[in-house]
């Protein structure tokens, strides 16, 4: 490759929340009308939250109960706001918030994703909408604290914030601009079905807003779900800026029946968080999620764009990972052994994004259905230079 200066720039890191969470989020908790905030309390709402969902995943979030917006604070919120601010980083690689002065959350909860999802743009209003009053209130109330001058975030100028109660499947749609950027958070998966996410994502593009996030667990059956939604955007007239990088069929729908794409990010933890996880049987040393970011523009043109969408697959002295760079499902493979001890132990991981082209792997093996592509020493130099590893 010669020119690498359209290569896409290094992820900047997102806004270190850790003071808010301690503080403003804290105090909120500390606030709620439950008998008790001490972490044995909060270790069971998170418990009987997560249990709700496993049971009921197509129920509602029971925010009429206290113990549940517990739980959604101390638990769910953080692992959230973790998650979109990953995206944000995501988007931020591709240039995709350029031009947006509005953020309209739907499906709120606790106003999670917008949060994290905020300083990635100089954001002059937010919208928050969910179908329980109770919660827009409170979403309402985190994102003003923000703007406080006692919290140490890195935050964009403060937004002006509008919210109300607003049920996505019966309520008529506000109207949006092509400058208003919608962001729908683990709200496709409490949906009866697809064909309801479908309904819904078409209603969203027959408005005039200009770009869409969505945030979906990383199982494989909601992953899939929204890989599939992928062509009801692109037939809206809708471009996929990440994480596809290209705009053909997603390799892992043509040639797999189980193969999702997910992403993988490292939880911010709070100061209860450590002692809470203590006492539950999930320990999120990592979290997942599925998402895509959708605009009405095309995404910057950056040839042989590549992203890793699969973790290191450890094999008899050969690393292989997969990666996405077209409808081909391929994977990248090195041999450690046969490398310097410097570059034996570069790391790719989930989400890493870069540009490889033909001439950077060797011969092509494989099947077709799951592609080899060994990589060259200087291409492995090179991104080793590149991701700072
Ligand atoms: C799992 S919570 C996710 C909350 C938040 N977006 C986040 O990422 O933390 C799903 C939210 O979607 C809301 N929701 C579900 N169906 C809705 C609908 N038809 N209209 C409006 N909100 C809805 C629920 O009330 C709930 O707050």
């Amino acid at each position: 490759m010669e020119n690498h200066s359209s290569q896409p720039k290094l992820e900047e890191s997102a806004p270190d929340w850790t003071s808010w969470l301690n503080t403003t989020l804290r105090r909120e908790i500390d606030s709620l009308d439950t008998t008790a905030a001490d972490i044995k309390t909060l270790a069971a709402s998170a418990l009987r939250l997560s249990n709700h969902y496993v049971s009921n995943p197509l129920e509602r979030s029971p925010w009429h109960e206290p113990w549940a917006i517990q739980a959604l604070l101390a638990y769910y919120h953080p692992l959230n706001l973790s998650r979109a601010s990953t995206v944000g980083r995501r988007g931020q690689a591709r240039q995709f918030f350029s031009g947006f002065t509005d953020l309209v959350d739907i499906g709120c909860g606790s106003g999670a994703a917008s949060l994290g999802l905020r300083p990635f743009a100089p954001f002059e209003r937010v919208h928050l909408f969910d179908r329980d009053h109770r919660v827009v209130e409170r979403a309402a109330r985190l994102h003003a604290s923000v703007s406080d001058s006692d919290s140490n975030t890195v935050l964009a100028p403060p937004a002006d914030i509008n919210s109300r109660a607003l049920n996505l499947q019966s309520d008529p749609l506000p109207s949006f601009s092509p400058r208003h950027l919608i962001v729908l958070s683990y709200v496709l998966t409490e949906l009866q079905d697809e064909r309801e996410s479908a309904t819904l994502i078409r209603r969203l593009t027959s408005s005039a807003m200009g770009g869409l996030v969505i945030i979906e667990p990383s199982t494989s059956d909601d992953a899939r779900k929204l890989q599939r939604l992928r062509h009801t955007l692109q037939e809206a007239g809708f471009y996929i800026w990440a994480p596809c990088t290209h705009a053909e069929e997603c390799p892992l729908l043509l040639h797999s029946e189980k193969d999702w794409c997910h992403d993988r990010t490292v939880p911010l933890k709070p100061d209860w968080w450590e002692a809470l996880e203590s006492r539950l049987p999930i320990k999120n040393e990592t979290v997942t999620f599925s998402y895509l970011l959708a605009r009405r523009e095309p995404p910057p043109k950056v040839p042989d764009l590549a992203r890793v969408t699969g973790d290191t697959l450890f094999e008899k002295g050969k690393n292989r990972q997969l990666l996405c760079r077209s409808s081909s499902r391929e994977f990248l493979s090195w041999f450690p052994q046969r490398l310097t001890k410097q570059l034996a132990d570069i790391r790719f991981e989930r989400g890493d994004l870069f540009q490889l082209g033909d001439n950077e792997v060797g011969e092509k093996r494989g099947s077709a259905n799951a592609v080899e592509l060994r990589i060259k020493i200087e291409a492995l130099e090179r991104l080793k230079t590149l991701l700072q590893r």
